[in-house]
């Protein structure tokens, strides 16, 4: 069974349904106002469980109700929760999500108890760490913490998967060159490379980009469009599967988990990952909120023999 370690954030979602984002100033109703698990980190851990990986979950929750709901959550999804601490005096991570019709979002984040993740967290798995087949990251924890964990990782072996999002710019060096497979989509991918995405061939410009900046797998999520996945012997747009979006949260999470669960350790095996990757999102898109939209292994299997 493929060993895979998440470290990363823990978030309750709270999402507003409306038709449309209210403008500045404007003042309107919600429709309806549905919660979930959620967070980046905490929703590619269960992605990665799903997809049928041993998961374990290097994170932090608040002191709280929703922090007790999280690992309940996490529980039944099959994630670990051995390395999973409570931060006293702080709140669990939470995201206010407005959703509209048209299922596309707007997210705005408390990090709470996010924050407080540390390397001290991370040298606390070290052992962990050390007998892993891969670790997954993002942004929505100290890069601090991410930068010690891909250390140990790499010192191992394992393959590491930096999900650069939310964007930011100046990325460390030392953290890219850390990182075997970076994955943005395109707003983050321009966040880093200072390209814009708008036709295909950015793409290709902004893979280049970014190998030069040290990472040598890259995947650029292109909505609906596909993933681009450029390596050193080869580059492929993979197309999407065209589906109707209801709630788009997740879904990359969603492709990161079943990448990750289904990339060969030597990594030869990433287009064929990225399709089984780019089926699940597919399916979670389909699905209203976060952890409740992931599919399970055996619903992206049977979609994938049609
Ligand atoms: O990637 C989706 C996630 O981003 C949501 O679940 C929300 O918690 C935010 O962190
Ligand atoms: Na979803």
């Amino acid at each position: 069974m493929k060993k895979i370690v998440v470290v990363g954030s823990s978030n309750v979602d709270t999402t507003l349904h409306v038709k449309d984002f209210p403008k500045p100033g404007e003042t309107i109703n919600a429709s309806e106002v549905t919660m979930a698990a959620g967070g980046k980190g905490a929703n590619q851990a269960v992605a990665a469980a799903k997809s049928g990986a041993e998961t374990q979950f290097i994170s932090r929750v608040g002191e709280d109700s929703t922090g007790e709901f999280m690992l309940k959550q996490l529980k039944n999804y099959g994630v670990s929760l051995e390395y999973i601490q409570t931060t006293a005096g702080q709140n669990t991570g939470h995201a206010y999500i407005t959703l509209n019709d048209n299922g596309q979002n707007d997210i705005i984040i408390d990090h709470g108890a996010n924050y407080s993740l540390s390397v001290l967290d991370i040298d606390a798995a070290s052992n962990l760490l050390g007998e892993v087949d891969c670790v997954i990251a993002q942004f929505e924890t100290p890069l601090e913490a991410t930068i010690e964990a891909f250390k140990l990782a790499k010192r191992q072996g394992a393959v590491t998967i930096l999900n650069p999002a939310p964007a930011i710019k100046n990325i460390p060096q030392e953290l890219l060159q850390l990182t075997d497979v970076i994955t943005p989509n395109e707003t983050e991918s321009a966040a880093i490379t200072g390209i814009e995405i708008n036709e295909e061939n950015d793409l290709k410009l902004s893979a280049a980009k970014l190998h030069e900046m040290g990472v040598s797998n890259v995947v650029i999520t292109y909505g609906d469009k596909g993933a681009y996945i450029s390596t050193a012997v080869s580059e492929k747009l993979v197309p999407a599967f065209k589906v109707s979006a209801v709630d788009t949260t997740a879904a990359g999470d969603t492709f990161l988990g079943f990448l990750a669960g289904n990339l060969n350790k030597d990594l030869t095996n990433i287009e064929q990952a990225a399709v089984i990757a780019s089926r699940a999102s597919s399916i979670a898109v389909q699905r209203l909120g976060a952890q409740p939209s992931i599919p399970t292994a055996k619903e992206v299997k049977d979609l994938m023999e049609k």
